[in-house]
């Protein structure tokens, strides 16, 4: 399973990439107004970060959009800044036959926002590189999620369709084994919430006791 940061900010982004080894970036437009950045602000300077590399970094068109063709041209806009960018489409029925012509003219799509496998067999159909499910989203207006990314994943690899299921809005380390569990291809997260789930407090009791031992034989 790959790991993505979900975030906009450059030095947090450096330091995962140098210190995690992260497979990829992930930004929508909370994550670049709390970077304090617009997004071709961002696709510049990432471009620096990840040029070279495999890293890919979804950017996500501007959520006004309403047609299909002026996200089809947005994408276009934003992939011109590199070629490690994958564009997030809304999942509704413009950003559905945004991703159709997207797909055709060779544009990776990362279908965004998506809350029911209805949605994402949709997104697989029509060519999404990523289908991405959100499932803290769900988990903090009191809904289980932990089936929810179960039947995503069976019903597109049902299917044999070759998109990635990449579980969005992850905020524990619960929902890293859920996406684990269900077979999932990707988990995106927060640069705290990695933090927070490369230590147990297990780890830290053994350590202590370990040195304790250490202290014992070398005093
Ligand atoms: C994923 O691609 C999304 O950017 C992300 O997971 C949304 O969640 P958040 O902004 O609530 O963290």
């Amino acid at each position: 399973m790959l790991f993505f940061l979900d975030s906009a900010k450059l030095d947090e982004i450096a330091y995962a990439i140098e210190h995690w080894k992260i497979d990829g970036v992930t930004s929508n437009p909370r994550h670049l107004m709390n970077a304090g950045m617009k997004v071709e602000e961002f696709a510049e300077k990432v471009n620096e970060l990840v040029k070279g590399t495999e890293i890919t970094v979804s950017l996500e068109v501007n959520p006004h959009l309403e047609s299909a063709e002026k996200m089809v041209e947005e994408a276009k806009h934003l992939t011109s800044f590199g070629s490690n960018f994958v564009i997030k489409i809304p999942a509704t029925e413009p950003g559905f036959e945004a991703l159709y012509t997207l797909t055709k003219e060779g544009v990776k799509v990362n279908v965004t926002l998506v809350f029911s496998v209805v949605q994402a067999i949709q997104a697989a159909r029509l060519g999404a590189f990523y289908i991405s499910p959100f499932v803290g989203w769900r988990e903090e207006r009191g809904e289980i999620d932990v089936d929810f990314i179960n039947k995503v994943v069976k019903a597109v690899k049902n299917y044999g369709f070759k998109s990635k299921i990449l579980v969005a809005a992850v905020r524990s380390a619960k929902h890293f084994a859920d996406a684990a569990l269900a077979g999932a291809d990707i988990v995106t997260a927060g640069f705290g919430v990695y933090k927070k789930m490369f230590e147990n407090p297990y780890t830290k009791m053994g350590l202590d006791i370990f040195s304790d031992a250490w202290d014992q034989i070398y005093k």
